[in-house]
């Protein structure tokens, strides 16, 4: 009895691996998985993103969608923009976006094949699709992770050398609505003065997003 309840204790959490964080870099997209070699085109097949050694395990594996949140700016507190989050549902039944990179930058592959760049609110540093209120945003680049001199298998994405990225629940709004998912936002940034800064709740784990080849 004893043992059964201190096991229900435990949190289901471990540390985010302490990595050295390794530039690929991203002129071209040769350093992003499943580059298509063509002379005339810089161009991927397709590719997702994955929450990857996350502290809450439970996290492991959910597949990037999009959502749409409330991103107040000076003179409008109910803009809206769309960014890349986590969906809770595993199965790839429940259609989720393919992405690709093109000439360095990773896009969502939709008709208006929106780039992909990651915000410079260095609290709320969210990988915002397409044009949006106070953007351009930090260049998402593709990395590599060593520990201990060891290279990690994967490719691994963030921004200005950093690939943590911290994840909070959001519920659905209304009973039928979208279901429920994570957002993700990049730790770890520096304060850039000339960005607008929001405040967002606390994240509840972090991780790794790790981009891969959909075959
Ligand atoms: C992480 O690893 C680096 C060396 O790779 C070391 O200097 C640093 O102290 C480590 N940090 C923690 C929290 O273990
Ligand atoms: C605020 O932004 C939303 C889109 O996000 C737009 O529909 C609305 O017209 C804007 N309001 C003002 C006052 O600019
Ligand atoms: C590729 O990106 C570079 C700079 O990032 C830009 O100068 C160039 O016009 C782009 N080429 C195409 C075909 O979009």
């Amino acid at each position: 009895m004893k043992a059964t309840a201190l096991l229900s204790l435990l949190p289901f959490a471990a540390a985010v691996p302490n990595v050295t964080v390794i530039p690929l870099g991203s002129k071209d997209c040769s350093s992003w998985p499943a580059q298509i070699r063509s002379p005339g085109a810089d161009i991927s097949r397709y590719l997702r993103i994955e929450i990857a050694s996350p502290e809450d395990v439970g996290l492991t594996g959910l597949l990037s969608t999009t959502s749409t949140q409330n991103w107040p700016t000076v003179g409008n507190l109910s803009n809206t923009e769309d960014y890349i989050s986590f969906d809770v549902r595993r199965s790839t039944y429940f259609a989720k976006p393919v992405f690709r990179c093109s000439n360095g930058t990773l896009h969502m592959n939709s008709p208006d094949f929106e780039p992909i760049s990651v915000s410079r609110d260095y609290r709320g540093a969210w990988m915002m699709l397409g044009d949006y209120a106070d953007g351009p945003g930090y260049k998402l680049e593709p990395y590599a992770h060593e520990i201990d001199g060891v290279r990690q298998e994967g490719v691994f994405l963030g921004a200005k050398e950093k690939t943590t990225w911290g994840f909070a629940y959001e519920r659905a709004e209304v009973c039928g609505g979208l279901p429920d998912w994570y957002t993700a936002r990049l730790m770890g940034l520096e304060i850039d003065p000339t960005a607008n800064h929001r405040a967002w709740g606390e994240v509840q784990s972090q991780g790794f997003l790790r981009v891969f080849e959909w075959l």
